[in-house]
């Protein structure tokens, strides 16, 4: 069972997908071993007295567990329990005390300004625009002043941007192709900086993620 039966924003339904990615060996083997760049960004910013951290669409924890074995204190958010329960098992496995909670990215559970660094990597592009900017406002709300956020948002560039049914302006569904059965919502670098209103972007780039042409930006901003 996942959470996003309350009325939620209609198309942030991504979750009950990778809710089955995550009940399979095979649906989790490529996502256990921390991003370099999350390692890289999260390593600079405890060497700067960054402490409480969360990692939002956590999946199946590596980077909630990376970033406590960096000595943060670790909060993780998913929509999907299977992505929470494995998570969970692996960071009692490896000794890390991290607060995980199932819930949805669009209403966040923690206070104004609880955290020095914002961690969502491959998440809130899981729906249309209206999805995003929800997602964008409470991750404004729970990031202090001047601390940092880390993504990554689905490029235009992306090898499946129009491919599949728009339900939503730059927002498509891949029917019948397995994982992507899911709406994506796809920007341009002008939309997202726009859509990065009330942050600073420090850094933003095109890259292509594990497949050619798979383009994402990635992006570190500070909260202003
Ligand atoms: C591509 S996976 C990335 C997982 C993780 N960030 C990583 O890099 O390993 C996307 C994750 O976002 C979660 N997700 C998608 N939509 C969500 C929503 N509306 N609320 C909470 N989690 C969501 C999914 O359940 C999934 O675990």
């Amino acid at each position: 069972m996942t959470t996003g039966d309350r009325g939620d924003l209609a198309t942030a339904t991504a979750h009950r997908a990778w809710d089955q990615c995550w009940g399979t060996e095979e649906g989790r083997s490529d996502w256990l071993v921390p991003e370099s760049e999350v390692v890289s960004v999260a390593s600079g910013l405890r060497a700067k007295g960054a402490r409480r951290a969360v990692d939002l669409g956590c999946g199946v924890g590596r980077h909630a567990l990376c970033l406590a074995s960096l000595g943060f204190t670790v909060a993780a958010l998913d929509g999907s329990e299977a992505g929470i329960a494995f998570a969970r098992n692996a960071a009692v496995k490896a000794g890390h005390a991290i607060d995980f909670q199932t819930g949805l990215m669009t209403d966040l559970p923690y206070a104004d300004q609880s955290f020095d660094y914002v961690l969502a990597w491959n998440v809130i592009y899981h729906g249309d625009r209206e999805v995003v900017q929800r997602c964008l406002a409470e991750i404004h709300r729970v990031l202090r002043r001047r601390g940092t956020f880390q993504g990554t948002f689905l490029s235009q560039r992306n090898q499946h941007y129009g491919q599949g049914r728009e339900i939503a302006p730059h927002t498509f569904i891949l029917e019948g192709v397995s994982d992507k059965g899911h709406p994506h919502f796809y920007c341009h670098a002008a939309e997202l900086v726009k859509l990065l209103k009330g942050f600073e972007p420090v850094s933003l780039i095109d890259r292509e993620q594990l497949q050619p042409v798979s383009y994402h930006w990635h992006f570190v901003a500070e909260r202003l």
